[in-house]
């Protein structure tokens, strides 16, 4: 049975390069984020162009305590009026996921609070339920810079994946784009500006996996071509040719996703019928482009789409706390000796978890 008590948590999350904590308190009418503070590495990063991972965990070694009280102080309660705490456990960079995760250990354990550890991709998962009602099934297209792959999410720790990419993640296209035509950290929004000023059909580039059996994506090809076309381009690339490549680039990705977003309701209409529900999470569905690609294959299947808030879909801490609220709710939460998983794929999310009497104080009376 539920437990219907409204259940606060504190969310950690530093699995790449956010610093990121939220206090979150789910009650029977769902989810209300009382904060969330995300600090952003991205300049720390730039000179590199791509996240570095030593610098990666020193910046959560540094914010991490600030961010925790910032989230605190604006959710106005103490470390005492906690149900749990909840910090991602993987997968993600080694160094910073044992930053927070150490952290949530012993926040948990000075104050005798139950502690969730979270897979990082249940918190995306589940992200869709911070800003209203999403119920239970739903197709998910998860797209980030390190994640991409269609995931029928059954119900909370009951993950199917159905397809994934056999190379490159879509954000990483996207970055790997972004870097060949020099336009910086972090790539996708940068390729998803100039693509709104440029022609798509100037370069014929490969729709890599279209039409093909499954919902697997490939990525890599279409970024040979894309580096192809710059090497060809010379010292001669223009703005416009940028914009050109960008708009040629995103209209591959977008003729992809769609095809492979087909492929995937093809698998889950025999068992969904007419109530089938698209969800898009992670950084990449931030890009307006392809949310709009999905809504309107959405639409045409007779699915319902949902997409976060922009700051629910990148690296938050608000999913992080939700995921552990929910889990909390149903009784599940992890020893003190939970280890940090670098690798945790989201069919395996499920079962770290352990019924809440093992743990703290007050997990043993909710
Ligand atoms: O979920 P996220 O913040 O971190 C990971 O877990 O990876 O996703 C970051 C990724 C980056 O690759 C970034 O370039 C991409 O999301 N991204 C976008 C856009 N905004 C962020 N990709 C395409 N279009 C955008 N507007
Ligand atoms: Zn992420």
């Amino acid at each position: 049975m539920e437990n219907e008590r409204p259940i606060t948590i504190l969310g950690i999350e530093t699995s790449c390069d956010e610093t990121a904590a939220a206090v979150v308190t789910l009650g029977p009418d769902g989810p209300v984020v009382r904060a969330d503070v995300v600090l952003s590495q991205v300049a720390a990063h730039a000179p590199y162009k791509g996240v570095v991972p030593e610098i990666a965990a020193r910046a959560h070694v540094e914010g991490l305590d600030g961010a925790i009280a910032a989230a605190m102080a604006e959710a106005g309660i103490g470390f005492g009026d906690l149900d749990g705490v909840a910090a991602t456990a993987g997968p993600g960079l080694i160094g910073g996921v044992m930053v927070g995760l150490v952290t949530g250990k012993a926040i948990a354990m000075a104050h005798d609070l139950p502690l969730i550890a979270v897979n990082h991709l249940e918190g995306h998962a589940l992200s869709p339920r911070l800003a209203g009602p999403v119920t239970f099934p739903y197709l998910l297209l998860l797209v980030s810079g390190g994640h991409c792959q269609f995931v029928a999410v059954l119900g909370l720790g009951d993950y199917r994946r159905l397809g994934s990419t056999l190379d490159d993640a879509l954000g990483e296209a996207f970055d790997k784009t972004a870097k060949l035509l020099d336009l910086g950290m972090p790539g996708g929004p940068a390729v998803e500006a100039l693509a709104a000023r440029g022609d798509a059909t100037r370069f014929d580039l490969p729709r890599p996996l279209l039409r093909r059996d499954g919902c697997d994506f490939s990525f890599a090809g279409l970024k040979t071509a894309v580096a192809r076309e710059v090497a060809q381009l010379g010292a001669a690339l223009s703005e416009q040719d940028k914009a050109d490549l960008c708009a040629a680039f995103q209209a591959a990705v977008l003729d992809v996703v769609e095809d492979r977003t087909r492929h995937a309701m093809d698998a889950l209409d025999p068992m969904w019928g007419a109530q089938g529900r698209l969800v898009v999470a992670g950084g990449v569905a931030a890009n307006k482009a392809i949310r709009a690609r999905l809504e309107a294959v959405a639409s045409e299947r007779n699915y319902r789409f949902f997409a976060p808030p922009l700051r629910f879909c990148t690296d938050n801490a608000a999913m992080i706390a939700l995921a552990g609220a929910e889990r909390l709710r149903a009784g599940f939460s992890d020893g003190l000796d939970v280890a940090a998983r670098p690798r945790w794929p989201l069919d395996e999310a499920g079962a770290l978890s352990r019924p809440t009497h093992k743990a703290g104080r007050k997990g043993a009376k909710a």
